[in-house]
């Protein structure tokens, strides 16, 4: 595992506990981006279908599916030990429908083929080409009809609107009660040394260049945004 990945395995386990709280006042718009990802799943409630959800951190998202959608099975893959633990707990009630594997999902999927892929605030984990090979590869091992839906953090192109965006992420921790020595902690340690944000143009390219067939930005509070592709939907 490079540097970069095992700083961010060792934050996520350092900071499990806090996470829930902590997410929510970081990522402006969490719950409502969580929200979009549930009303763009393209199947029925009464539906089986599998989804694979790759970071699945605390499993918020997760339980809401499987509580919407009674016959999906969940397949799940995070390499902090201490967010599948407490993923474990959250799901214990559908613990006969899921399976939660604590590996590193980079261009390494589970065997086996699914209806839908989730990955929220993940996929900025690794570098741009890993970025676009795991589009390819989530493509490949997509059944039709599918779906791969990504709520991420973006860079813009533009340096002027990136500044916009990073003060107003400032702003939203200052009205969340963070200080300014505590933001700037924050900015050091996780935007400039773990995390890789891509422009969603790029995004959008790899998306098509894999060969999604519908393509969708279907929710953007600055540079926070939610797509995905669509694979034989009609
Ligand atoms: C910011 S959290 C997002 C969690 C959750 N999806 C959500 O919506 O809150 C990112 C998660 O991805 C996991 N993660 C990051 N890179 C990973 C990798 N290469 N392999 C497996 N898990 C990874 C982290 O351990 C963490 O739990």
């Amino acid at each position: 595992m490079n540097p970069r990945k095992e700083e961010t395995q060792k934050r996520f386990d350092a900071d499990a506990k806090a996470y829930e709280e902590r997410i929510i006042k970081h990522v402006n718009g969490y719950l409502d981006l969580h929200l979009s990802i549930m009303n763009m799943i393209p199947f029925k409630p009464d539906q089986a279908f599998k989804v694979l959800d790759l970071g699945i951190g605390s499993g918020r998202l997760a339980k809401q599916i499987l509580e919407k959608y009674p016959k999906a099975r969940l397949t799940a893959v995070d390499f902090s030990d201490k967010m599948i633990a407490m993923c474990r707990s959250r799901l214990a009630e559908f613990s006969d429908r899921i399976e939660l594997l604590n590996e590193d999902f980079d261009n390494n999927l589970p065997p086996g083929k699914f209806d839908l892929v989730i990955m929220i605030l993940s996929l900025h984990h690794l570098e741009d080409p890993d970025k676009a090979s795991m589009i390819k590869l989530i493509h490949k091992n997509l059944n039709k009809p599918g779906a791969l839906l990504i709520g991420d953090l973006t860079k813009s192109a533009y340096p002027r609107i990136t500044k916009i965006y990073m003060d107003l992420w400032r702003q939203n921790l200052r009205d969340n009660g963070y200080d300014d020595g505590h933001i700037e902690n924050c900015y050091r340690e996780k935007y400039q040394k773990e995390d890789i944000p891509a422009t969603l143009e790029d995004q959008l390219q790899w998306l098509k260049a894999a060969k999604f067939d519908q393509i969708e930005v279907f929710w953007k509070r600055y540079h926070f945004v939610g797509f995905g592709g669509f694979k034989g939907i009609k």
